[in-house]
């Protein structure tokens, strides 16, 4: 049984990991940290966790961290130059935001300037278990993925196999993703008459976890790769779909059959298919750890579409970062995770 800080607990990720956590069989104690609510139940703010989780938020002291493991929901700032001390106090990390998830330090301190750490960066595991399993088992401190960026590598990771009949250099990938993404802060972007009956394309050239998604697909393809990646908000709180578009030569195969036995008994990653056309809805995944992907060849012009829905608050942050504390504590992967969503 373990002890577990959330550092941001108050916010939409933090509220998620407490969700998760708080009837996991191997978590014994959950400590949520917030600056702005201490003192105050978790469940005067969490309002679904009334009469379930009431303990009171509590001040976020990084050096006083003695639990067996500590997510941290929160932006980066100061704490993360502490992450080595708790890492030397046998406390395993697993952080939420975008520092170090990409392992070249002058590409992620030109996204994420600040609290550079060359023995950390070296240190950091990737915490995509479809692709890092081993690696997180052994793993001390773990960077969970971005939400866009793992609904696109689990999208294209399956491609490899066809990696040399495939235009590498134009991987489009587009995502229409709901408001919870960008956190429980308001804004004028998101601000409900803004966001509400439309579709906000954003950052269009570029968003920040397009590199993360280079970087990722370079190092496992082990070729020279270039994405294009657009996202969207759309008048929903939480979910993403992404469009993957890739082109190639003819291919003669059936690629759902390969989807399926890439992901072979993945836990959360489910291919669907049958009738016409593979698609996905993310209302099947909202609320769960499912990443549901339905992958289409065009036969005629060679244009593969990969359609893959998640939860971004989930598959993409709070339940992907259950599944490494499970996979890096040796508890069963499914513990916390093994939610349905509804229907209809
Ligand atoms: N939302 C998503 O879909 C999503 C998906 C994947 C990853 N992420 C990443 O996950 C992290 C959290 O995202 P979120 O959406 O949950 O954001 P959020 O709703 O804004 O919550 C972040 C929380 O962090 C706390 N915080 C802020 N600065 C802090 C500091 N210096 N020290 C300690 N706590 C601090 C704040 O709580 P107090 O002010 O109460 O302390 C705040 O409630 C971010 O790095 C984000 O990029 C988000």
């Amino acid at each position: 049984m373990v002890k577990a800080t959330i550092v941001g607990a108050s916010g939409y990720m933090g509220g998620e990991l407490l969700r998760l956590l708080v009837r996991h069989p191997g978590v014994e104690e959950l400590i949520p940290t917030s600056r702005t609510y201490a003192g105050k139940p978790v469940s005067s703010l969490h309002r679904n966790l009334y009469r379930i989780l009431d303990v009171p938020f509590v001040n976020p002291n990084i050096e006083d961290i003695d639990s067996e493991i500590v997510f941290f929901a929160a932006p980066e700032s100061e704490w993360f130059a502490k992450i080595p001390n708790l890492l030397d106090k046998g406390v395993k990390v697993i952080t939420l935001g975008g520092k170090f998830r990409i392992q070249d330090a002058s590409l992620d301190s030109k996204i994420y300037p600040g609290y550079e750490n060359q023995a950390l960066l070296d240190e950091r595991v990737y915490g995509l278990p479809e692709l890092y399993r081993s690696k997180i088992k052994k793993a001390r401190f773990v960077t969970n993925p971005g939400c866009y960026a793992t609904s696109a590598l689990l999208a294209l990771l399956p491609m490899i196999k066809f990696k040399d009949s495939l235009d590498l250099n134009r991987l489009v990938v587009t995502s229409v993703s709901g408001t919870s993404g960008a956190g429980a802060k308001p804004s004028e972007f998101l601000h409900h008459p803004e966001a509400c009956g439309t579709v906000k394309p954003y950052k269009v050239l570029f968003h920040r976890h397009l590199p993360e998604m280079e970087f990722i697909l370079k190092d496992t393809f082990k070729k020279d790769l270039k994405l294009y990646f657009t996202p969207a908000v759309a008048n929903m709180a939480r979910g993403i779909m992404s469009f993957v578009t890739v082109f190639s030569e003819k291919l003669d195969v059936d690629l759902s059959d390969n989807f399926r036995n890439f992901y072979g008994k993945e836990p959360f990653v489910r291919i669907v298919y049958g009738g016409d056309e593979n698609v996905p809805q993310l209302r099947d995944v909202v609320d769960t750890n499912f990443c549901d992907i339905g992958v289409n060849l065009d036969p005629v012009s060679g244009r593969i579409l990969v359609l893959c829905a998640l939860d971004n608050l989930i598959k993409g942050g709070s339940g992907q970062a259950v599944q490494n504390m499970n996979l890096m504590f040796d508890f069963k992967e499914v513990y916390g995770l093994d939610l349905i969503g509804g229907h209809p």
